[in-house]
This record gives C-alpha cells, structure tokens and sequence, in this order.
C-alpha cells in the first residue's frame, strides 16, 4: 500500500532530498509523501523499487506509444548503440525519420528535430517571429506547451488573477520578465468571437498563433473544427502563422490531430511518441517557413545547433515505434481509448458521484464535475474536485492503476482489452470506495 515509511521509495526519496531540490528533477512526477520509484517496465506494467507491479496509464505521459521494452524498438535502439550514440555529423536515420513526418502529416514539408517539445515549441515561435517580423505570440489560456517562457504564460492561471473578460498574461514562474508577458496574448479556448477580436487587435505586431487542438490542460476536450477554422482563416488574413502543437496529439492520428479536424497549419511541433521512449521534438511544416533553419545559403535567419539533435538513437528508436504505429494499431488504441472512457462514465454514474471523462481516443481525462468544459475556465476544479481526483489517483494506485496526479491517462499498444477491463474495474471499485467514505 501508498504510502508506506518503510519503503524502498520512501528511502530513496529521503537520499534524493540531499542531492536535488525538494529530492526532486522534474516537477511533474512528484508526489506527496514521496514519489514511487520506477525499476523496470515491460508491456503495460511498470515495477516499482519495491517489487510492486502496476498497470501504467501515463507511459511517460504519452511517450510510450507501445509502452515499456517493445522487443523492436530495444533491438533499433540497441543495434545504434553498438554503432554509435551521437555522433557530430549527420546520420541516414535523420532522412528516415523527416520522410515519414513529411509522408504522414500532409502540412509537414520540411522538419527540423530538437531534443523535447518544449524546444520544439521554442523553435516554432521563433521561426513565426524571424518569417513574420513581429514579435507577439498568441496562446490558450491554461495550455502546456512545454516551459519557454512565452508558451508557459497563463499555464496555471487562477480565477484570483485571470482577469475578467480578456485573460490577463499571467506568470507561470517568479521572475518572469514583464517584457515576456507583454509578447504575449492569451486566447480564450473555443471562442471564435473574443479570439478574433484579440487577434485583430494586435495584428501589427503577431508572428503567431500557438494552439493545441485537444489540450490537456484545458479539460482535454477538442477544439471545434469551427474554431480552429477560424484561426486558420483569421491568421492567413492578417499574416500571422499558425502553430499546431502536436506534441501529444501526434498519437490520435497518423496524420496527427489536424487530420481528424482538417486544419492545415504553417508549422507544427511533435515530440513524445516520436522518440521510441527517448528523448526528442521537432518542427515541421511549409517549406517556404522551415526556410528559416536553411544554413545552405549563408546565415540561417534562425540558426539552431543542439548537441544531441537528432541523435541516432532517437532517431532509429523513433523510426522503429513510428512504422509500427500503423493504421490498425491507430485504430485499435483510439477503440480503445472510447471503451474505457464509457466504462469510467459507467463507474461515476454506478457510484452516484457526479464526473464525466473527456479525451479523444487513447487520451483520457477524468473530472470530478459535470458541468459542461469549453475552455480552460469551465474546466477548472474547485478545491473539493481537486481533493477527489487527488484521492481517486491515490486509491488507483493501491488497486494497481497508475495514473498522472490531474487525471490524465494515456493507453498503449502494449494493452489488450482484458487491461481496459482490468483499468475498467479499478475505476468503478476506487469511485465506489471514494463515494462510501463521503456517503
Ligand atoms: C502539448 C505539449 N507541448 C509541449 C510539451 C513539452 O514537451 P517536453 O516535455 O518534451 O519538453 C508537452 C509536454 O507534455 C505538451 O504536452
């Protein structure tokens, strides 16, 4: 049972907390009292330091498209391993993986690979802002893009500080610069009427409108098809880019999002499963934009180096979960992905708790609410909600079912449906156990 002071992972946090801040590397995962350490995954389980297995719907929050040690994936890896890491030159495996993103993703002509998403999302900006020359972005209000500061504005803005009417630029991290948040406007999710007023008015100074068709942390719900229509329509008007982050979409389309809502972007970033579990990001899109990156003809209008660019491991690992991420297991997973979020439905209504799980295909997102979610504002709990999705991720845990600490669940191929039944199960006896303890 979580927690438990004479844990392995108890131990090993009190070691960490000498050596990094907090004992911790990486905000997301933290945990309260301490955090469960990984030792080893295979397929959908993840074995903690204290022999624990557990079923593991975050992969890597969203990374591991095929889940844990997918016997090929481990062979690419390993085989570019023994021939070498990184290297500085180029590799062949750098074509192989830039004409798959330009086969797959119809607005993708050119691409350019990063180490992350977040510097995936920090090459678009600044492609938009050399092409455009202007200097503002346009953002959604609660959206992760990744922690550039530009993109990370109003990422967890409150209802003490988001302003009334237009949202206000709100700082994600102390020590912000004013000048950051002057670059940059923040959009109301799906309203097309308020979104194009704000873009009207800074027109002159734009570069670019940075959207996620199904962000996360907006409610994970989509985009309307008519909203983003509308910013494709209103950023050709007046010449701005449009940026797709697809960062985590990437997963529900070979085509990526864009193709399930027929929006064709200037730019687009991806990263996560595109790396077969290691680390990666790219930006791809019109070739006449990624012109900017172009070395060939003298200086680049945007130069960018990156040691570890493109790193054939990445880049064989990539490949290998790409090509098997094909039409069918697209299929298979988004399936999937509807039949556990019918069962979540189910286990809420069978516990008489008021809740409603969003996502599109093999993303999922649960909320202790059932009001209707448009935008990052009628998605936002209330401390209570708060406290009962901390609580369900927490009696997840002890039946076995990891999931991410707001609710967000992310399936792999590596999953069958006696998995999604087990998952299933979990859900409908944990909300069962969180209703009787407040009945
Ligand atoms: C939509 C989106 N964009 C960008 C990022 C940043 O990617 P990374 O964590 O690889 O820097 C994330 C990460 O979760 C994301 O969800």
């Amino acid at each position: 049972m979580y927690p438990d002071s004479q844990s392995r992972s108890s131990q090993l946090y009190a070691r960490a907390k000498h050596s990094l801040p907090g004992g911790n590397t990486r905000t997301t995962v933290f945990m309260k009292p301490y955090p469960i350490y990984a030792a080893s995954g295979a397929g959908c389980r993840v074995v903690d330091v204290d022999g624990v297995s557990r079923i593991d719907c975050i992969n890597n929050f969203t990374a591991l498209i095929h889940g844990h040690g997918q016997p090929e994936v481990v062979a690419a890896a390993c085989a570019q391993i023994a021939r070498g890491t990184s290297f500085g030159m180029p590799t062949e495996a750098e074509i192989e993986l830039a004409e798959l993103l330009c086969a797959r993703v119809a607005s993708i002509e050119a691409v350019r690979f990063t180490n992350s998403g977040t510097e995936a999302v920090m090459m678009a900006i600044k492609a938009a802002r050399a092409f455009t020359g202007k200097r503002k972005i346009a953002k959604v209000e609660g959206a992760y893009h990744g922690s550039y500061d530009y993109a990370e504005t109003s990422l967890d803005a409150t209802p003490a500080n988001w302003g009334e009417g237009s949202p206000l630029s709100v700082p994600y991290a102390q020590g912000t610069p004013q000048g950051v948040l002057d670059d940059v406007v923040v959009l109301p999710f799906n309203d097309i009427e308020a979104t194009e007023a704000l873009l009207r008015t800074h027109a002159a100074s734009l570069a670019g409108v940075l959207v996620d068709p199904v962000p996360n942390r907006v409610g994970l719900i989509p985009a309307s098809e008519a909203y983003l229509a509308a910013l494709r329509r209103l950023t050709t008007e007046l010449g701005m880019l449009l940026i797709i982050d697809e960062v985590i979409t990437l997963r529900l389309a070979s085509g990526g999002a864009q193709s399930r809502y027929g929006v064709v972007p200037d730019l687009t970033t991806v990263g996560k499963i595109m790396g077969g579990g290691f680390p990666v990001g790219a930006v791809g899109g019109r070739a006449e934009v990624m012109a900017v990156f172009d070395p060939s003809t003298g200086r680049p209008a945007v130069p960018h180096g990156g040691t570890f660019s493109a790193n054939p491991v990445t880049m064989a690992a990539g490949l290998t979960a790409m090509r098997l991420l094909d039409e069918a297991a697209h299929a298979r997973l988004n399936a999937q992905g509807d039949r556990l979020r019918d069962m979540i439905r189910a286990a809420f209504a069978n516990a008489g708790l008021p809740g409603q799980a969003t996502g599109v295909g093999s993303l999922i997102k649960v909320h202790f609410h059932a009001r209707p979610i448009r935008d990052y504002r009628s998605a936002f709990p209330t401390a209570e909600e708060q406290g009962l999705l901390s609580r369900l991720v927490l009696e997840l845990l002890n039946r076995g079912v990891i999931t991410a600490s707001y609710g967000l669940i992310a399936l792999s191929s590596a999953m069958d449906d006696a998995d999604i039944a087990t998952i299933g199960a979990a859900f409908d006896d944990a909300l069962r156990a969180i209703a009787a303890s407040a009945s």
